[in-house]
């Protein structure tokens, strides 16, 4: 009798654990999301210092840049997992998920988008990249 109940205590520190995991994990999700978004800040960032005169303009990191913007587009789907709306401090808003198709159309506008920057910058124009 008494193994059981070590059994079923041992039982219960597992399953907590388990639970302790499942809830911590939501809180890393938004960090993750954010963190792709801090990448989008950075290399939009980055070009928009080249076409303001802040930074010298170079083609080749203006190119980079865009290829980080298209990258960091192509996770947004899988970086906003569901039930992780209000897990943490987080600008997200539910309609995120109500909307979840619009939420994507989205990301992919800016991958096509950002595609075409990459192009663009790839001919090393600064003028048609600044257009
Ligand atoms: C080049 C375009 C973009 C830039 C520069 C950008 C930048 C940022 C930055 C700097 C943040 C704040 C991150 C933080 O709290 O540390 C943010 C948050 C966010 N962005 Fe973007 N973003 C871009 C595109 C997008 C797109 C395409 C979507 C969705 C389709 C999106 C959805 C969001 C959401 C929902 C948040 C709030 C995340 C949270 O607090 O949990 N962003 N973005």
């Amino acid at each position: 009798m008494k193994i059981s109940y070590v059994t079923a205590a041992l039982a219960a520190i597992a399953v907590g654990g388990v639970v302790w995991v499942a809830q911590a994990a939501p809180a890393d999700d938004v960090k993750a999301r954010q963190a792709v978004m801090k990448e989008m800040g950075s290399n939009v960032g980055a070009i928009t210092k080249m076409l303001k005169g802040e930074a010298p303009y170079d083609a080749a990191v203006a190119q980079k840049s865009a290829d980080a913007i298209a990258a960091a587009a192509k996770k947004v789907p899988d970086a906003f997992k569901p039930n992780t709306g209000d897990a943490g401090p987080t600008e997200a808003k539910a309609t995120i998920w109500s909307n979840w198709q619009g939420f994507t159309d989205k990301a992919t506008a800016l991958d096509t988008e950002a595609s075409k920057l990459a192009d663009v910058a790839k001919k090393g124009d600064q003028a048609a990249l600044a257009e």
